[in-house]
Formats: C-alpha cells, sequence, structure tokens
C-alpha cells in the first residue's frame, strides 16, 4: 500500500512546531495562495475536495461552511474542537504538539472563507503541553504577520483566542462546547437553531474539528481532484488513525480513507506475538464494536456505516483472545455514567443502570435475566437521549452482546469472568 504523508508530513522535522521550520517545508504557502481566490472559491474547493469533519461525524465541511450567512450582519466565529475526549481518541493531541501552524494556517484561511474575524480553539483542560505550544505558535503567527490587522497585506483581521476547559467529555460536543466557552456549565442547547444561526454569543458560528481544519492547507495547495485521489469517492482525503491495544506499535498512523485494519495493524508491526484479533472499535468506544471478520473493511465513514458502525474519530482500540470483553465493556460504561452530564432521564439513568449490572457480571451475582436487562436499557437510550452521549454509551453494550453473547452468559453461569486469572496475569 503505497503511503506518502499529508498530514503527518512534518512531525518527524526537528523542531516541526517553530514557524521557521513549518515555513521551510510549505507553511504558509497555502494562505497566500486562498487570499488570492474569492471566499466562495475557498468554500466550493473544501466542497469540492469532499472534506468531511474529522470530529466523528463524518459532515461536509464545506456544506457547513456554505451554510454561514452570506451578509455579515452580527460577527461570524470558528469555534476549533480539541477537546479531544472520545475513549482511544489521540490524533489532535499530538498534531497540535508537532505541527501547531498546520492548524493556525488552516484557521486563518477557514476564517476568511466563513468571514469570521475571531477564532477560539478549545482545548481539553488537561492537555497542558499542548496548550502552551500552542500559545507559543499563536504568538509566533502575530509576530510574522499571520494574525492580527492587515494580514498578509490583504486587508482582513484574524485573532486567535485559545481557551482550555476543564476536561468534560461533553464539552466535546459542540453545542455543550459553546455554553462552556461562554463561561456556563457544558450542556448540550435544543437544536435548532444550530451553530451557523446561532452558535457562540448568538452568533453564527463553524464548529470543526482540529484535524478537519488541519487538512485545509493540503488541500488549498494541492486541489479538490488530489485530496479526491486518495480513498473513495464520497469519502476521500488523508486521514489519522489512532491505534491502541495488543498491537507491536501502538500510535497514529497516516493512510489514505479506505485502508483496512489489516494493513493497518500490518504498519503496526502486528499483533502482540502468540495472540489473535477478538474485537475493535473502528472510531472509540462509542461505536459498534467489530471482530475479526471485519478485517478487510475499508475504514472509511460510509463503508464503516453500511457494516453497522462509525468511523467515528479513528481511533482503533484493539483487544485479543487474552482480554474479556465484559470487562471492557465495564470499563467503558463507568466512563459514560461518570461523564453524562445528567440532563436527560435516559442517559442519566441508563448509564447508572449499566455500571450497576456490570458490576454484578463481573462479580458473579448477575442473572440470565440481566442481559435482557441490559437491552431493555439501551432501547430506551437509543435515539431518545438527547445528545450523542446517550446514544454512543449503548454501542459497546448492544455489540458486543451481539458477537459475544456467549461470554455474558459465561460470567453468570460461572459465578464471575471465566478469563479473571488470565487478564490479571497479564496486566501484571
Ligand atoms: C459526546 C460527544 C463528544 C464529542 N467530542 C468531540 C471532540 O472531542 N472533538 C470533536 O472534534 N468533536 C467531538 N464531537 C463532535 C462534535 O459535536 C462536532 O460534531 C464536531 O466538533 C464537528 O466538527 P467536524 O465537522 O470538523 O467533525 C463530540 C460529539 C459528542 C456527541
Ligand atoms: S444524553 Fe447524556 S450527556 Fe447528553 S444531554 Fe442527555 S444526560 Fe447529558
Amino acid at each position: 500500500m503505497p503511503v506518502s504523508p499529508v498530514l503527518t508530513r512534518r512531525w518527524a522535522a526537528p523542531d516541526a512546531w517553530r514557524r521557521d521550520r513549518y515555513e521551510q517545508l510549505d507553511g504558509y504557502r497555502a494562505l497566500c495562495k486562498a487570499l488570492q481566490a474569492s471566499r466562495a472559491d475557498v468554500v466550493r474547493l473544501v466542497e469540492n475536495a469532499t472534506l468531511r469533519g474529522r470530529g466523528g461525524g463524518g459532515f461536509p465541511t464545506g456544506l457547513k461552511w456554505s451554510l454561514m450567512p452570506q451578509q455579515q450582519v452580527r460577527p461570524h466565529y470558528l469555534v476549533v474542537n480539541a477537546d479531544e475526549g472520545e475513549p482511544g481518541t489521540c490524533r489532535d493531541a499530538p498534531l497540535m504538539m508537532t505541527d501547531p501552524h498546520a492548524l493556525i494556517e488552516g484557521i486563518i484561511i477557514a476564517c476568511y472563507a466563513v468571514r469570521a474575524q475571531t477564532a477560539f480553539i478549545y482545548v481539553r483542560g488537561e492537555l497542558v503541553h499542548a496548550r502552551r505550544r500552542l500559545d507559543n505558535a499563536v504568538a509566533e503567527a502575530y509576530a510574522a504577520g499571520y494574525l492580527g490587522d492587515d494580514i498578509l497585506g490583504s486587508g482582513m483581521r484574524v485573532d486567535i483566542v485559545v481557551h482550555s476547559g476543564a476536561g468534560a467529555y461533553i464539552c466535546g460536543e459542540e453545542s455543550a462546547l459553546l455554553d462552556s466557552l461562554e463561561g456556563y456549565r457544558g450542556q448540550p442547547r435544543l437544536r435548532p437553531p444550530f451553530p451557523a444561526e446561532r452558535g457562540v454569543y448568538g452568533c453564527p458560528t463553524v464548529v470543526n474539528n482540529v484535524g478537519t481544519i488541519a487538512s485545509v492547507p493540503a488541500i488549498v495547495l494541492g486541489g479538490a481532484q488530489w485530496w479526491r485521489s486518495m480513498g473513495p469517492a464520497e469519502s476521500p482525503g488523508a486521514c489519522i488513525y489512532s491505534l491502541s491495544g495488543r498491537i507491536r506499535r501502538p500510535g497514529q498512523y497516516e493512510a489514505p480513507m479506505g485502508t483496512t485494519l489489516r494493513e493497518l495493524i500490518d504498519m503496526a508491526g502486528g499483533m502482540r506475538p502468540g495472540h489473535e484479533l477478538k474485537f475493535w472499535t473502528p472510531g472509540g468506544s462509542s461505536t459498534p464494536m467489530f471482530t475479526a471478520e471485519h478485517l478487510d473493511l475499508p475504514l472509511d465513514f460510509d463503508s464503516v456505516r453500511n457494516a453497522g458502525s462509525i468511523l467515528g474519530t479513528g481511533a482503533l482500540m484493539i483487544f485479543d483472545d487474552s482480554d474479556c470483553v465484559v470487562r471492557a465493556v465495564q470499563r467503558w460504561s463507568q466512563f459514560y455514567a461518570h461523564e453524562s452530564c445528567g440532563k436527560c432521564t435516559p442517559c442519566r439513568e441508563g448509564t447508572y443502570w449499566y455500571v450497576q449490572i456490570y458490576d454484578r457480571l463481573e462479580r458473579g451475582e448477575a442473572t440470565a435475566d440481566d442481559i435482557d436487562t441490559l437491552l431493555d436499557i439501551s432501547e430506551n437510550m437509543l435515539g431518545r437521549s438527547f445528545c450523542g452521549l446517550g446514544d454512543g454509551a449503548t454501542s459497546p453494550v448492544t455489540s458486543s452482546i451481539k458477537y459475544f453473547r456467549d461470554e455474558y452468559v459465561a460470567h453468570y453461569q460461572n459465578g464471575g469472568c471465566p478469563n479473571r486469572a488470565v487478564s490479571a496475569l497479564i496486566s501484571a
């Protein structure tokens, strides 16, 4: 599989995060090019490239930008979602650490396209190291005239405000993020109105993921056709997949959209010796899990959806035959119960009861009815929760019962986890 990095191509360069190094490696050339074109042309370019949001939903970015009002009555804002809280996801943080100017350049181009003068980067609170890197890079960009007044003589002004959240998963959900940014407790908003109409401070706002915005300079330089030449027609481009778990070399692997898990595991040096793949998530813990039968599935938005899951954030968490699926889902359910904001009953109550039942399963106190109760709770959460957190919490539960019901049965028949001794040994 030919792999020529696009998004990570500077990551290994010495001091890649510095502005002078970024400029040596084509940095800020895309901005100059974009400013020569009209705003509408930049939006059209991103639309033609079929860039789809990397924050999880895969929404077409050009379409999102085109929904912003064409007349500027109130200020427009760009908000970059750098909350990255999905378990297993770890690609925005390294991108901000190694290549912060790619994000800044993408922000300036996006601000130009959607007529925004201020952009916020909402960074997960725990990512203090990324915050420092961003602060330095933003200061460098101001000093070089890429930010502030009259950028490169274009007459345009753009300011970037880096804002640290307090580390809540729900604040990655775009409307809760906007509440948090405004200083309120982060809870999802009722939609419509959508952010393009009424976002931060009640003004038209575009919310995009770090990876989405950092892809824009490459598209401006390479063109829509070149971007579309990577991967399938409806879901093309370069993608950073996060591989973690039972493989030899966990990490971030860039490959064209539509690469399979088999190919990615090869890139990561293979599975841990002596063990076989058992289950894996295509896009973090809130996406239905897959098994070894899905090794050759192209990992792009549509193929994964057609196979019954979601590409999400491309967070591939890989488990092998030494892992207990019930234990893994118990851990994720504890996470969702902890992170549920409590605004709606299905999610607040459902995630609580998940935890009680998984604890019973692991302690060996569950009954045959508990599996049906888990499915019943899931049915009451999926599509009935106020935001995607509640829906996502059901994914590992229902998909694990679909593929590994026997393992659940073994838990209540054997008085607890049949795999406990092996798991404990491996963890030790
Ligand atoms: C519970 C929850 C958490 C989310 N967390 C993130 C996140 O950490 N980063 C992110 O970019 N999008 C996250 N999203 C998706 C955002 O709501 C939004 O769709 C995304 O930021 C849009 O950017 P994109 O169009 O570039 O993908 C989350 C969604 C939900 C429901
Ligand atoms: S689904 Fe969960 S996180 Fe979302 S609003 Fe309801 S309680 Fe809050």
